[in-house]
Parts: structure tokens; sequence; C-alpha cells
């Protein structure tokens, strides 16, 4: 998730540039670049340096790129570390033409193979620059109908600015999948990833839907379709502040990350699921089933709410792969002299990539000779560096403390792990594996549908939100995501809450239920579903007040629970991705009746570099 600009007017353009990648850099924030054209000298002047923004304006202080046209980049890497050559605006190899992107190229690897077989020469590992060599090897004086051609060669998701040097007063800008807005001012326009970077220019703008694309001139923004037929698009007056437009219009990051969770579980499915379902696609990793089969025993490493999703991540691989697994927290793991030897895969899961304790077990692991890989969400970390293989999650930047969308985008990793040493392995029926992999696309239409009615949620924050203990019940995955539930409620609203494995309550715990101590219990799990309406039996005999968690069907549950929360309908290996989502908006809703600082919660920070 990156934040792009254009700016195409009267004015200097390098000004707008940096102020709008200012408002972006909450997008991404690993390197930064601009591109300015004045029409007259001999070459785009492109200048960009690795690190915030500020090491930018550094490099050009006093030597400011002089223009009316120019496209700028705030970047969060994606494909290629953070490095000057990786970062943005890329151009072609003649440097006729620059391009700013936001979003993942699926195909960028055999496109990239295409064109070096054509002698284009690259200078950068990112999937971006595939584009203004695609854009240079299809123009021919007409640069919208050479975006067009680009566009037809292009997979993924992306907003795009492209700049030609024989187009000195236009910029062309399209989207798929990822945001772009056009704000219209007076002899000038603008071009952003996102609201905020043209706020303090323009409150009229066009928001730009997919397929669309726009040539943008000073004066003048034409609209077409994929097709390229013409499209009338209607003004939207933004009446939000900056603060509130950098959350997207929610009142806290948590709450707009909690509602970017179907994006960002498309983007870390995609390219990873074989076109017909038959299996999945690591192409980071390139095991062999010699490889998978040597693992005796595999290790998965965490802290916090990333080792909640180590838990799902083993019931995923001993289910699918059976490949014995143990999930340990990192700063337990370090110390105990775990047994380990080369025959040891261990798999360590961080948002951040810099949890010291997680980076510390990482080193531990590999000193005692294990084979390593990480499970992280940003490029170029310690712990992506340290591992010897990293798989991504695609969620994109992480504001608030507490985790949300990282969650259930190492769900879907450990899921895809899980799938892949299995097919590898031959231990998941192919039919069984379609019917899988066919559910798991289906994932991020649930998690919308999921989370258009929060009412019922809100109520039972305000009608429960001032108790000072609270209970979570499961059994098997439902155990597991209600540890994550409890946390969130915990971390965010200060409230004592805890999670059993529900079999577990009678055998202490039972003693804390007392008359309306409210119980979160789900029960999901076809296996274990009667032994769980039992528990759940035990407290309501307590006089507790039961929040159930079902999926969509069940007709049982309301008959002992005082509420039931639905979630779609789909594997129940899968349904921990869908029973999460009421569990973080109740802790979000919960957080907000008792006036907690959600985003920034008391005694936390989001990435733990102490030990
Ligand atoms: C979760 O909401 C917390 N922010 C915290 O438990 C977090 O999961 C933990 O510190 C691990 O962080 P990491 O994923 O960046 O390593």
């Amino acid at each position: 998730m990156c934040g792009i600009v254009g700016y195409v007017g009267d004015k200097q353009a390098a000004r707008f540039l940096i102020e709008g990648l200012t408002k972006l850099e909450y997008r991404g924030y690993d390197s930064a670049g601009i591109a300015v054209y004045n029409g007259e000298s001999d070459a785009i002047r492109v200048e960009k340096s690795v690190g915030r923004l500020a090491e930018l304006e550094k490099k050009i202080d006093g030597n400011v790129p002089v223009g009316c046209m120019g496209i700028g980049h705030t970047r969060w890497a994606t494909h290629g570390g953070p490095s000057d050559l990786n970062s943005h605006p890329h151009t072609d190899c003649t440097g006729d033409f620059a391009v700013v992107h936001n979003g993942i190229i699926e195909n960028y690897l055999a496109l990239k193979e295409e064109l070096i077989e054509a002698g284009h020469v690259f200078k950068s590992e990112t999937d971006t620059e595939v584009l203004p060599h695609l854009l240079e090897t299809y123009y021919e004086g007409d640069f919208e109908a050479a975006v067009r051609k680009v566009l037809r060669r292009i997979e993924g998701s992306y907003s795009i600015v492209f700049m030609s040097k024989a187009d000195p007063d236009t910029l062309i800008c399209t989207k798929q999948d990822n945001p772009l807005v056009i704000g219209l001012g007076e002899g000038e326009n603008f071009i952003a990833s996102d609201i905020p970077a043209i706020i303090a220019r323009t409150r009229r703008t066009y928001i730009i839907n997919d397929g669309e694309v726009a040539v943008v001139k000073k004066d003048s923004v034409w609209i077409t379709n994929r097709r390229g037929e013409p499209i009338t698009k209607k003004v939207f007056e933004v009446n939000w502040n900056a603060e509130a437009a950098e959350k997207g219009g929610y009142e806290h990051f948590m709450l707009k990350e909690i509602h970017e969770q179907p994006k960002a579980v498309r983007d870390t499915l995609s390219g990873r699921i074989a076109k017909d379902d038959s299996a999945v696609i690591l192409d980071e990793l390139k095991w062999t089933a010699e490889y998978v089969n040597s693992f005796s025993k595999v290790f998965i490493i965490a802290c916090g709410t990333a080792y909640h999703a180590g838990l799902v991540g083993k019931y995923y691989i001993e289910n699918l792969a059976r490949v014995p697994v143990e999930v340990d927290i990192a700063s337990e793991f370090r110390y105990r002299k775990p047994i380990i030897d080369d025959n040891t895969l261990t798999i360590v899961v961080s948002q951040s990539g810099e949890t010291i304790d997680t980076l510390a077990a990482l080193k531990e692991a590999k000193r005692l000779g294990s084979k390593t890989m990480a499970v992280t969400n940003v490029v170029g970390s310690s712990i992506a560096r340290e591992a010897d293989q990293v798989v991504y999650t695609w969620a994109g930047p992480e504001i608030a403390v507490a985790s949300t969308k990282a969650y259930t985008t190492q769900l879907i990793v450990m899921f895809l792990l899980g799938a892949y040493m299995a097919g590898l392995r031959g231990t998941v029926e192919d039919s069984r594996m379609k019917e899988l992999l066919g559910k798991l696309r289906n994932i991020p239409a649930q998690i919308s549908e999921t989370l258009e009615d929060v009412d019922p949620i809100k109520a039972f924050a305000q009608q429960y939100g001032y108790n000072d203990d609270v209970f979570f019940l499961g059994r098997a995955l439902d155990y597991h995501v209600a540890l994550e539930g409890s946390l969130k409620l915990k971390e965010i609203s200060y409230i004592h809450a805890e999670a059993y494995a529900a079999g577990e309550l009678k055998h202490g715990t039972l003693a804390l239920i007392t008359r309306g101590i409210p119980v979160v219990a789900l029960a999901t799990q076809r296996g274990v579903y009667e032994k769980t309406l039992s528990n759940i039996k035990e407290v309501k005999a307590r006089d507790a007040v039961v929040i159930g968690v079902a999926a969509k069907g069940d007709t049982e549950l309301h008959k002992y629970t005082d509420h039931v929360i639905f979630v779609p309908e789909t594997d129940e290996l899968l349904i921990p991705l869908l029973t999460v989502l009421p569990l973080q908006l109740l802790a979000y809703y919960t957080a907000l009746t008792r006036g907690c600082d959600v985003d920034k919660p008391r005694n936390l920070a989001k990435s733990v570099t102490v030990e």
C-alpha cells in the first residue's frame, strides 16, 4: 500500500508533490521519490531516496526540480526491499517515460523476462518497472493508446500514474482495486491515491473506479472506461478534515484497518492460488516434496496476536500436511533449549518484523541448525532479512496498535502454507483441495458481508462494556480465535478478559462464573459442537450472559445463549477468518464505549523492540 501523487498545472509541481506525499506517508515510508518535467530540458528529472520522505526533502533541498508537471511516490515495499534503486518513480531505458504505482503486478516476472529478451535493461527488483518499459515498447506518438496497450498486458491490483516527456502537459492515470482520486483545481489538477494528499488544495474531486483511465491536463480531465468510451463523472465534494481523511473517513485507524480486511486478504491471496483451484503457488519458496518430507518437526514462534495466528497455523499444517508442529511464545522459546536439528523448520510470524523476542528466537533456531522462514508484513524488516525464506502478508501498513488485518492475513498465509505442503506431500485429495481453495477465494467477499452489520455488536458493547471481567470460550479452532478475541478486548478496553478451551472450564475457571458475567462462546467446529454446547450450558447454569458466535444455518445455539452473532458459512478450517471479525468489532466498540484511546492504548507499542 504505497502513496502516489501527480500534478499538472501552472505552478511548480514539486511543492504539491512533496506536500501530498507528506499526507500519504501513513500508507508507506520505505522510500520516496518524484519525477518532474519542465517541457524544455532534455530529460525528465527523477529524484528518489530510500527512507522517510524527509530524506528526499534533504536531498533536493536548494536544488528542487523545476517544472509544472510531475509525479511522486512514497513506498510500502512489496517486491524488492527498501533501496534507492527500488524506489519509485521508475523509468524506461530512454528516461522518456516515468511511472509511479501502488499495488502488485501479478504477472510481472513473465513480462520482465519478455522485455529483457527484447533488450530492455532493468535497474530494480520491483514489479512496477515493467510498466515504463512496456510503455516504451508500445509508444508510437499516441500516449493514451500506448497506455491502453500496457494495461491490456498487466494483471493484478494497481493505481498508476504515467508520465511521458513527449507529452509535457499530460498525465495519464488508472486503477484496478486500489484507490485513486483526482483533485479539480483552477488551472491545475491533482492526482492522488487518497484524499488526504489533495484536501489542502481542493475539495472538488473525481473518485476513479476500476478500469477507468483519466487523461489529466491543467485545464481538463478526460475520463474513459476500459473500452475507451467517455464517462461523465460526478464531482465528489470532500467535507472531511485532514485527520479524518487519513483515516479514510473512519474515526480510528483500527476501525479503518478492520474494514480493510477484504482487500488485505485479497491482496495476500493474489497470485497464490492456481487458476483452477488445484494448488497453492508460493514462488518465493520453491519447495520440493523431498524438502518438505525432510521436516521431522515444525516450530511456529511469535508473540501476541501473531502467536495466536501461529496456533491456527499449527492446526492447518498438521491437519492438511500431517507434519507435527509445535507453537511457542518467542520469549519462552529462546531460553528453553528447544530440541532442534537440521530436519526442523522454524517459522516465525511477525507483523512488524521487528519484535525483538521473535527476532532473537529466529537467531537461536538458526544457531541450533534449523531451517527458517518468516511470515511478515514488512519487506526488508530485520526478521525478513534474518530468515532463510520469507512469505509476506500483503496487509499494507497497520497503524493501530491492536493488530487486526495483519492477523487475518497471517491466517491466510498459514493456510496457504499448510495446503502448499499438503500439495507436495500428497496428503489432501485433489477434490478436497479444489473445494478448500475455492472456498478460500470466496473469503474476501464473506468478510465484507460479515462487516456489513455492526449494530448488534455496538449494542452488546454498550450493554456489557462496563463489566470488568469477560470470558471467551471455544474448542479447537474456536479456542484459538477466542484467545485473539480476548487479547483484542484486553489491550484496547482494559477489561480483564480471558479465553479458555471450553473443556477446561470445569477444572477450575468455572468458579469465576457468576450471575451476569459476559461469556463469548464460539461454536463453529462440527466435530466438537455438542461438547461446546454442554460447556455453554455449564456457564448458563451459573447465570452467565452468553453471546454465541456461530455459522449461518446454525439452529441450535440460540437455545442455550442470550444472543447469537452469525457469520457466513464456510469450511470449518476457514471460519476463523470470519469469527474473529465480530470479536475485533466488539473490542473496538467496547473501547469506544469506555472512552479509551483506541489507536494508542496505554502501556503498549505497535512494535516491541525491547525484551
Ligand atoms: C496485537 O494487537 C499487539 N499489538 C501485539 O500483541 C502484537 O501482536 C505483538 O507485539 C507482536 O507484534 P508483531 O506481529 O509485530 O511481531
